[in-house]
């Protein structure tokens, strides 16, 4: 049986910042989000976590997930601290309890499955995964006899100049034997630097502890500052690129795009400078994406282009042409094979197959059927300043340029409307609307 205890109460001061450490955001996760993700192979039995600066904010960001079970530290007295808090929920608990950073959010599931079956295997009182680091600074040292076996581990800040040449690092992720690790959690002491309670000091009293070194040592980057923020959203970056080149995706300029890990991407899409696929995003094989593009929540087809573009919550059948510089959000559908060009905002509208929206055009609430024209310049006027109305045009309709549909309106098929038409009407089939003023010419006329 394992239980699963996420150490997540800590301000985090080195962030700077009011939000909880924890709850600032790689992706479109958070910190503590993402290490809840981490240990999804093991099945746990419970998850704690630990809360204490901002716990209800923590909480509530936790909120969807049911089966958590909170437990409180009032004071931040150091993470030995907060594991003592569970002395009360886990008592009489016979099993392993995994215990993890809540600011070290790249751990691969695989990773903590490996770390608890060498735990399980060896019959450890507690395991620990390490690393060897380029740059240690920051990181508590452990060191250990010639088995693998910790002796001892010292806080960056608690290290001699000699203990600080030693860089196999705590990569602050623990099993431990629950009912070998309850009985001398009380007899931490806050004898260090930062007159904390330190998890770490456990080790003086297990035997025995065994250190497993992570194959790649970029997953237990810890969070403490912005900076390490930033590069925990770079080697996440550069996991989810790697994975999506392997898949077949071109991506020009990997460097300047940016992918969140929930993205899907088929073989042969070509993503170019300067573009960043956010959220429940689907590209379909053969898309050419960018360069300037942003695409949120949105699914496109097979072989559509997106050029300078904006589109959110929206979905983009196969074979349409959008951009340059198109917005389309609010849930906009457009059908296969359109052509969606310069400077047109779609907001919550269907648009039918083979329909052109061309040029400077705002299309809000509107239904457009199949083969439609739209002229350039074309705005439904949707709005009355209280509700929003819809407008219809029905199938190879024809819209003049700059003109305003007056919502609620209804055009039928193969409409044609004139240039710099006001149209507040409803329009039969097969009509010409002509809504405007005719041209009058006043000749010899002086002021
Ligand atoms: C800790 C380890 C260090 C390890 C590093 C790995 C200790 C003493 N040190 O140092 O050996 O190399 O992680 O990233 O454990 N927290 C609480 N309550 C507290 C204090 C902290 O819940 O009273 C939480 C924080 O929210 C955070 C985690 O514990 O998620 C780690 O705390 P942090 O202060 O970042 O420890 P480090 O200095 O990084
Ligand atoms: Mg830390």
């Amino acid at each position: 049986m394992v239980a699963v205890a996420i150490l997540a109460a800590g301000r985090g001061t080195r962030m700077k910042s009011n939000l909880p450490k924890v709850l600032h955001r790689l992706g479109k996760s958070s910190l503590v989000e993402r290490v809840l993700d981490s240990c999804q192979l093991l099945n746990p039995s419970r998850r704690l976590v630990i809360v204490g600066y901002e716990a209800q904010q923590v909480k509530d960001s936790l909120q969807k997930d049911s089966f958590l079970e909170f437990v409180e530290q009032k004071q931040q007295l150091g993470t030995g601290h907060a594991i003592q808090q569970l002395l009360p929920h886990l008592e009489g608990f016979q099993g392993d309890l995994l215990v993890l950073n809540g600011d070290v959010p790249l751990l691969r599931p695989e990773t903590l499955e490996n770390l608890l079956k060498t735990h399980q295997t060896h019959q450890n009182a507690a395991t620990l995964l390490t690393a060897y680091l380029p740059q240690p600074k920051g990181y508590g040292r452990v060191f250990c006899d010639g088995n693998n076996l910790i002796t001892q581990i010292v806080e960056d800040r608690d290290c001699n100049a000699a203990q600080k040449q030693n860089n196999r690092v705590n990569g602050g992720i623990y099993c431990f034997n629950w009912s070998k690790l309850a009985p001398v959690l009380p007899k931490l002491s806050a004898n260090n630097d930062q007159q904390e309670y330190y998890l770490t000091d456990v080790v003086k009293y297990l035997v025995p502890v065994m250190a497993v070194d992570v194959e790649d040592y970029l997953e237990i980057s810890g969070i403490n500052d912005r900076k390490q923020l930033a590069m925990a959203n770079g080697i996440l970056q550069n996991r989810v690129k790697d994975y999506w080149m392997k898949q077949g995706v071109t991506l020009v300029d990997p460097d300047s795009i940016t992918i969140d890990d929930t993205v899907e991407l088929q073989p042969d899409v070509i993503i170019e400078p300067q573009t960043h696929l956010r959220g429940k995003t689907i590209i379909g094989q053969g898309s050419r994406i960018g360069p300037g593009s942003l695409i949120e929540n949105s699914q496109l087809g097979e072989n559509a282009t997106v050029l300078y573009s904006v589109i959110t919550d929206s979905q983009v059948a196969s074979g349409c042409h959008i951009g340059p510089y198109t917005h389309l959000r609010g849930q906009a559908q457009v059908g296969e094979s359109c052509r969606i060009g310069n400077f047109v905002e779609i907001k919550k509208s269907v648009i039918g197959q083979n329909t052109n929206v061309a040029h400077l055009s705002y299309l809000g609430d509107a239904t457009l059927g199949d083969k439609v024209n739209v002229g350039a310049g074309t705005i439904t006027a949707n709005y009355d300043g209280v509700n929003k109305h819809p407008t219809i045009i029905g199938n190879g309709t024809k819209t003049g340029a700059n003109s305003v549909f007056v919502a609620p309106v209804t055009l039928g098929e193969d409409v044609t409307v004139a240039a710099g038409s006001v149209v507040t009407n409803n329009v039969p089939d097969k009509a010409l609307v002509i809504a405007r003023e005719r041209q009058r010419i006043i000749e010899d006329w002086k002021s």
